[in-house]
């Protein structure tokens, strides 16, 4: 599967680590920053990592912050993004499973290296169950993105 992989300064040695082993498990990953640990503004790599899974450059993004919250926010902002913020494996499956979610985002200083690679691969190794209840409610989601958008 193609993803896209971004995240500020405190995502660098996870982020590089989560490439690794995706790569390893047979995914192309493109990393789109930051690939320094000067400080930079988490927003913007929500955004762009938001931006290249709506545009269809990967089917799936990975976005990293200190806590993964503020990351998180700044990517739902992208229209059509779904991003879900979890540090443990069960959400991180449900937010496939239930929403959909095209973005999954991790705090880089609240999960280690081996529960991030665990929670990545349940996110994944699951699939959406589309058809009734959960294709109804993330058709509701999207009703609420482009309403809004409308203003
Ligand atoms: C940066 O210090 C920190 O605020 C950021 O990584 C993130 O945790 C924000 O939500």
């Amino acid at each position: 599967m193609k993803l896209v992989i971004a995240g500020d300064h405190s995502s660098i040695d996870l982020k590089q680590a989560l490439k690794e082993h995706l790569e390893a498990r047979g995914h192309e990953v493109t990393d789109l920053g930051a690939h320094t640990t000067q400080s930079t503004d988490y927003p913007v790599w929500g955004r762009l990592a938001g931006e290249a899974v709506v545009r269809g450059d990967a089917e799936l993004g990975i976005v990293i912050c200190g806590t993964g919250v503020g990351i998180s926010i700044a990517a739902n902002k992208v229209r059509g993004v779904r991003a879900a913020c979890v540090s443990e494996p069960f959400s991180a499956q449900m937010s496939r499973r239930h929403n959909d979610a095209n973005v999954l985002a991790l705090g880089a200083r609240v999960v280690g290296v081996d529960l991030a690679k665990m929670i990545v691969d349940s996110w994944l190794d699951a699939e959406f169950e589309a058809g009734g209840r959960h294709s109804h409610r993330v058709g509701l989601i999207t009703e609420i993105d482009e309403e809004y958008r409308a203003h």
